[in-house]
């Protein structure tokens, strides 16, 4: 007797945008609605995951000061489901392909011959600043930008000692705990310390927080807190930053962009 004949399984490698259920693309919301198995990411809303109904879903991300799921075992986990006939959605926070290991998830799959797609999503990178009202690059201020992980000076020194200072816009991802040492870094290499600086944390989520001031005030050293583990930031270097105040003075008093100055 013959084997029953099982349908092939497929993987969606989608975006889940910075955190606003609404900021997913229409491809995603339909991904996640057809899907049999989740698999999501720490910075995912848990309210997207609503959106997949029909599916199992497991966390496979890091929680606060525990160890990562290595990365080996996502990708088994994904290629069993696949080739179990799943259909698998593997949900990441902003884009899946920029710092978010999407790369090695499609070469994976890739290898075990499982078919696949990747569903891009808005990255935090150009949204966070522009929830800010901060555009990432404006005529006369900045014809260009660069994105960074703050993860480690090894991540980002290559990159911005290689910068003419104050030529494009600087964005750093992963760099909220490392702001000081970015900020000083940046001024070693000839940045004014009065080059505007805005910290943007948990952009389009009802904790979205903005601040904005120098690099110099940047770089002293941040008091150590919680706040760091609490909720993803990006910085965003560079004359741009003014635009927000600008638009501030300007907007409607109830308009979506809101600048708000604290001390971290
Ligand atoms: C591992 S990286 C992944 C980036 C993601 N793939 C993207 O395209 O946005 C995580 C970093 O993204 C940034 N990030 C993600 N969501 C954010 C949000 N809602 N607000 C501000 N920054 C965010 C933070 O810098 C965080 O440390």
């Amino acid at each position: 007797m013959s084997e029953p004949t099982r349908e092939p399984g497929f993987v969606s490698l989608v975006g889940a945008g910075p955190g606003d259920p609404d900021l997913l693309t229409v491809k995603a919301a339909r991904r996640l609605a057809e899907a049999d198995l989740v698999l999501y990411d720490a910075l995912v809303s848990p309210s997207m995951l609503d959106l997949a109904p029909r599916a199992q879903r497991f966390f496979v991300g890091k929680r606060a000061r525990k160890k990562a799921m290595a990365q080996e075992t996502i990708h088994w986990l994904i290629i069993r489901a696949a080739r179990r006939g799943r259909k698998v959605v593997r949900l990441k926070c902003g884009d899946p392909f920029v710092f978010g290991r999407g790369g090695e998830e499609a070469l994976a799959l890739a290898r075990a011959g499982i078919a696949f797609e990747v569903v891009p999503g808005v990255s935090s990178a150009v949204a966070a600043p522009a929830l800010a009202g901060i555009p990432v690059t404006h005529r006369g201020l900045a014809s260009g930008f660069v994105v960074v992980s703050g993860h480690s000076e090894g991540a980002y020194a290559t990159i911005l000692e290689r910068l003419t200072p104050h030529s494009l816009t600087v964005v750093v991802l992963m760099g909220l705990a490392h702001r000081s040492a970015v900020a000083s870094f940046l001024i070693k290499q000839g940045w004014s310390p009065r080059t505007p600086v805005a910290v943007l944390r948990a952009a389009s989520t009802p904790e979205a927080e903005t601040w904005s001031g120098t690099l110099a005030e940047l770089a002293v050293p941040p008091e150590l807190s919680g706040e760091d583990g609490d909720a993803p930031g990006t910085l965003v270097i560079g004359e741009v930053v003014t635009v927000a105040a600008q638009l501030a003075q300007t907007v409607l008093p109830d308009a979506a962009v809101a600048v708000t100055r604290r001390s971290f």
